[in-house]
C-alpha cells in the first residue's frame, strides 16, 4: 500500500474498560450492590447464572475484578506509557447512589471518580465516560422491577445530573447506555439483565418486556442529553451501540430482506437515539403484536430534543443470517445466526472480520450522519505467560492491524468522520458475558486466574509495545 493514512491530530487513542469489570472493591465506600454482583462465574459452556442476591458459597468474580479500585494510580500510570490520549470507563451508579432511589449522593463515591479522573488528566488522558454499563443498582432491580418501570426515568436523571455538576470540568465525553441493543437478544436472559435489569417471571412476555425497558431508556437518554447540554454545552454525549452488522448468507431475495430486518432489529435503537423517532416498521410491529409500549406524545417530544452527538460502538464481529421460513419476517438472534464460510472465529466463536468494520461505519455513516467512535474493539484469547514474565500475542497484534487497518480506510478515502478509537479491555479484566478471567483483551497481562487468585502483578505484552508504536505515529505505523 502506497498512501499513508493520516488521522486528524486531535484524533483520541484510548483504552476501554468498565467498572464492574476492574473496580472490585464491591462494598467499599459505602458501594451498594449492583446486578454485576450478583452474577456468578461462567465459562464458555457454562452460562452465568444470577442469584437471588449475593449467596453464601457462590463465586461472584466481579467482587473483586482486578482490583483497580486499589490500583488506579499505578494501572493509569502503566496507561500512561501506551501515550494515549483518553480511558474509557464507566461510573458505577451504585458508588454514587447505592440503591438508586437515593436523593442524595454518596459522598465516598462521587470522590473516588474525582481521584481517578484527575489521575488520567495529570498524564494528559482524557477520561470518556460510560453512565450504565451493565450495572445498575440491583435494588432498582428487587424494588422496582428495573427498566420496564418509568420511575427508573427519574432515579437516572438524578444520577447524570450529579455526574455532569461534578465531573462537568474533568469530562466531555459521556455515553448515556452501553451496548443499549444487545437485548435485541432478549432469549438468552442475561443481556436483559445487563441492559435493562430484568429478571422475568414466567406470565411475562419477554420481548415486549424489552421494548417496553429499551423505550424507557430511550426517554432518559434523551433528557439527559438534553440536560447535559444545559449543564456543560461543550458535552458530546453519545449513544452506545454493539455493531455486529448482519450479513446475508446467499443473494437469495429472501435472504437479503432477511438481513436487511436483522439490521433493522438490531439497530432501531440507534435510530431511535440519533434521529429521534422509531422507524415505522416496528410501530407496525408493535401493533400487530399488540404490544402495549406506552410511547406518549410526550415522550416523543423528548425523544426529538435528546438526540445524541456521536455514535459510539462496540465493534468485535459480524454475523450472518439465512431465511427459513418467508412468513412474518421477523429476525431472531439466538435461532437464525448461521457461521460465514469466509472468516474465521475466536475460540468463544466470534467472527473474526475486519472488513465488516469498514462496512458498519460506512453503514452508520449513511444513515445515521453523525460523527462516530469505536469505543470497544478486541480479541478475547487465552494468553500464556512465560517464565521470562513475557506474553507474545502475535494473534492480538494482528487482529488490532487489520482492524485498524480498515478503520483508517473508512475514515481517510470513504470519509467517515471518527472521534477516536479505544481498545477494549486494554487492562485484562473479567469478561462480561462468561465471568471468566482467562479470556483476555489486554495489552497490559495481570496475573490472576479465574478464581481471582495470583499476584495480580501487572505485565506488558508484545501487543503494548506494538499498540503504543500506533499511538506515537499517530496510525501511520501498525505494521
Ligand atoms: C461488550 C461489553 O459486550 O464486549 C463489555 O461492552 C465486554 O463489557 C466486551 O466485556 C467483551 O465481551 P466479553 O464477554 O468477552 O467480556
Amino acid at each position: 500500500m502506497t498512501k499513508s493514512y493520516k488521522m486528524s491530530k486531535d484524533f483520541l487513542w484510548g483504552g476501554a474498560v468498565a467498572a464492574h469489570q476492574l473496580e472490585g472493591g464491591w462494598q467499599e465506600g459505602k458501594k451498594g450492590v449492583s446486578i454485576a454482583d450478583i452474577m456468578t462465574a461462567g465459562n464458555k459452556d457454562t452460562p452465568r447464572r444470577v442469584t437471588n442476591g449475593v449467596v453464601d458459597g457462590e463465586v461472584y468474580p466481579n467482587h473483586w475484578g482486578i482490583d483497580f479500585y486499589h490500583t488506579y494510580k499505578e494501572d493509569i500510570k502503566l496507561l500512561s506509557e501506551l501515550g494515549i490520549n483518553c480511558f474509557r470507563t464507566s461510573i458505577a451508579w451504585s458508588r454514587i447512589f447505592p440503591n438508586g432511589d437515593e436523593s442524595v449522593p454518596n459522598e465516598a463515591g462521587l470522590k473516588f471518580y474525582d481521584d481517578l479522573f484527575d489521575e488520567c488528566l495529570k498524564y494528559g488522558i482524557e477520561p470518556v465516560i460510560t453512565l450504565s454499563h451493565f450495572e445498575i443498582p440491583y435494588h432498582l432491580v428487587t424494588e422496582y422491577g428495573g427498566w420496564t418501570n418509568r420511575k427508573l426515568i427519574n432515579f437516572f436523571e438524578n444520577f447524570a445530573e450529579v455526574c455532569f455538576k461534578r465531573y462537568k470540568n474533568k469530562v466531555k465525553y459521556w455515553m448515556t447506555f452501553n451496548e443499549i441493543n444487545n437485548q435485541t437478544n432478549w432469549r438468552e436472559s442475561h443481556h436483559l439483565l445487563q441492559d435493562s435489569g430484568l429478571i422475568l417471571d414466567e406470565k411475562t412476555n419477554p420481548e415486549e418486556a424489552m421494548f417496553k425497558a429499551a423505550h424507557n431508556e430511550f426517554v432518559a437518554s434523551a433528557k439527559v442529553v438534553k440536560l447535559g447540554h444545559q449543564i456543560n454545552p461543550e458535552f458530546k454525549i453519545g449513544a452506545m451501540i454493539a455493531m455486529c452488522p448482519v450479513y446475508p448468507l446467499t443473494s437469495k431475495p429472501e435472504d437479503i430482506l432477511k438481513a436487511q430486518r436483522a439490521m433493522q432489529t438490531r439497530y432501531y435503537y440507534g435510530d431511535v437515539q440519533a434521529l429521534g423517532y422509531y422507524p415505522q416498521w416496528i410501530l407496525n410491529y408493535f401493533d400487530r403484536k399488540n404490544y402495549n409500549i406506552d410511547i406518549s406524545k410526550e415522550d416523543k417530544q423528548i425523544l426529538k430534543d435528546g438526540t445524541v452527538d456521536y455514535i459510539g460502538f462496540s465493534y468485535y464481529m459480524s454475523f450472518v443470517t439465512e431465511e427459513k421460513n418467508y412468513n412474518e419476517l421477523i429476525y431472531d438472534e439466538q435461532n437464525d445466526l448461521v457461521s460465514n464460510p469466509y472468516v474465521e472465529a475466536s475460540k468463544w466463536g466470534w467472527q473474526i472480520d475486519p472488513v465488516g468494520l469498514r462496512y458498519a461505519m460506512n453503514w452508520m455513516n449513511d444513515r445515521w450522519y453523525l460523527p462516530q467512535f469505536i469505543v470497544e474493539n478486541g480479541f478475547g484469547a487465552i494468553d500464556k505467560l512465560t517464565s521470562e514474565k513475557e506474553i507474545h500475542d502475535d494473534y492480538r497484534i494482528d487482529f488490532f492491524r487489520n482492524h485498524i487497518s480498515e478503520m483508517e480506510k473508512a475514515v481517510v478515502e470513504d470519509g467517515v468522520n471518527l472521534i477516536g478509537y479505544t481498545p477494549w479491555g486494554i487492562i485484562d479484566l473479567i469478561s462480561a458475558s462468561t465471568g471468566e478471567m482467562a479470556k483476555r483483551y489486554g495489552v497490559i497481562y495481570v496475573e490472576q486466574d479465574d478464581k481471582g487468585n495470583g499476584s495480580k502483578k501487572r505485565y506488558k505484552k508484545d501487543s503494548f509495545y506494538w499498540y503504543k508504536n500506533v499511538v506515537e505515529t499517530n496510525g501511520e505505523k501498525i505494521n
